[in-house]
């Protein structure tokens, strides 16, 4: 963190471009570019698709994306002002509302938001909905999914990893019944941490280049040990215990558990892992798994993806896979596990404003006896993406977020970090400088509204 941090109502500021040389304005500058550029080109390479399946009007369409796609990437190097948004989608109004916030907040200055002069979560978050926005206007390639090439091709890079953690659960659940709870809490904490690495396999943090899971995961698990920076796995298990202890006398009744996704591909199979091993062991009663409504940085999953992901499961020749892909199909059919979406997940807001912001999805969420975030970018959103402290606790820097028992499954990819040991992150830094962005550190962080009541 800077030394000379300006503390506004005792609330650290927001990363930002306008730090010349931090990991936002690098991003700003050079990665957030390269990845315009690569679905400009991606749309481009579409064009004869485009042309069949629309005609005449599938290349205008194409054309004119392209047009509003480069138009945005001279705003954001150049450092114009964030522009209102024009279609006419759902969360339209929520975003302009949201721009009018950050003017106000810079005194109503009109060239003072701006791609390197505001919050870094905000115009990172903008540049995705622009993206969406310039398809949206251009029928009928509105649905176009820019990312799912990227997507796909990293889900099947990973292949092997798949079916080595399919056939791992597969083999786990043979013996599931005669497991005596210490044995149900090691495998609950190997497929945890499988989850926790499988966030390393994001295609933002890459800018689009290629990076999938290659090894087994669980045979990686003890020689990533010594990288989980703060594990609250068994704060996070005995969540689970209390749920399912909290139900109606003569009987046990599980919680429901959450899992807020984040990347398609390798991680999303971890997740679905994750969750196939809480249902079928009854350490959860049900599921509820929550995705992104547009293509967001990259690999974000979507419904598309998630359906996708369960029907290539289903249809492999390898056996483990397929087994694990018709349970999930059948959990999704029996309403064990349910997938949503809601706009809230893909706009900028921290999530302590989601009360405010979105008060159908905290009450969502409030329902979950726990709910598991994935990933960087939810990271960012639960502590607010500002330059905390280190040493500050994980409660702190939610600001009052907690609808449920929660915790974040991490793998380091942005310059924040809070909850650590005095100390623990000079020394981080004297020994790995990068140690905040490269995706090699991991945290399982945990909080509890509830705790101490
Ligand atoms: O800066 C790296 C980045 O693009 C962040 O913007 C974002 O937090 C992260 O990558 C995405 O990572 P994840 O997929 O884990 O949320
Ligand atoms: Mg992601």
């Amino acid at each position: 963190m800077m030394a000379t941090v300006q503390m506004v109502h005792g609330v650290p500021p927001s990363l930002s471009a306008k730090v010349v040389g931090s990991f936002a304005y690098l991003t700003v500058r050079d990665r957030l570019p390269t990845i315009l550029t690569k679905v400009i080109d991606t749309i481009h390479r579409n064009k004869n698709k485009f042309f069949e399946e629309y005609g005449e009007e599938g290349i205008q369409a194409e054309k004119q994306t392209i047009h509003l796609l480069s138009k945005m990437r001279n705003e954001l190097q150049t450092d114009k002002p964030v522009l209102e948004l024009t279609d006419a989608l759902e969360d339209v109004q929520n975003w302009n509302q949201y721009l009018e916030r950050q003017q106000r907040q810079e005194g109503d200055q009109e060239d003072a938001v701006s791609w390197f002069k505001s919050p870094w979560l905000y115009v990172e978050c903008y540049m995705y909905r622009r993206i969406h926005e310039a398809l949206w206007l251009n029928p009928p390639i509105s649905d176009y999914d820019v990312f799912n090439e990227q997507k796909t091709q990293s889900f099947f890079e990973s292949q092997q990893a798949v079916m080595a953690l399919c056939t791992h659960l597969e083999d786990i659940k043979k013996n599931m019944e005669d497991f005596s709870k210490n044995q149900l809490l090691e495998h609950f904490n190997k497929l945890l941490k499988v989850s926790l690495w499988g966030n390393k396999c994001d295609l933002s943090i890459s800018a689009g280049q290629e990076n999938s899971q290659k090894t087994s995961a669980i045979e990686s698990l003890d020689s990533l040990e010594p990288f989980i920076l703060v594990d609250d796995s068994n704060m996070v298990w005995s969540t689970i215990i209390s749920a399912q202890t909290a139900g109606q006398p003569g009987g046990t009744t599980a919680g429901r558990v959450d899992i807020v996704l984040d990347n398609a591909g390798f991680e999303l199979v971890t997740d679905l892992v994750l969750a196939d091993f809480l249902v079928s062991s009854g350490l959860a009663r049900e599921v509820h798994f929550h995705g992104k409504s547009i293509p967001w940085f990259v690999s974000d999953v979507t419904v598309n993806d998630f359906q996708w992901t369960i029907k290539q499961a289903m249809a492999s020749n390898h056996k483990g896979m397929s087994k694990s892909g018709v349970q999930w199909q059948s959990y999704l059919k029996a309403g064990l596990w349910s997938y949503h979406d809601h706009p809230f997940w893909t706009q900028p807001h921290e999530f302590c404003d989601m009360a405010a912001d979105a008060p159908d999805l905290y009450a969502t969420l409030q329902e979950a006896d726990l709910v598991l975030f994935k990933g960087d970018l939810n990271y960012r959103k639960l502590t607010g993406d500002r330059d905390w402290d280190h040493t500050v606790g994980f409660d702190t820097a939610l600001r009052g977020f907690g609808p449920a028992p929660l915790s974040s499954l991490r793998t380091l990819k942005a310059n924040i970090q809070v909850g650590l040991q005095p100390g623990q992150g000079e020394k981080l830094t004297s020994q790995d400088p990068d140690w905040m962005t490269s995706g090699k550190y991991a945290v399982v962080q945990f909080y509890s509204p509830t705790a101490g009541q």
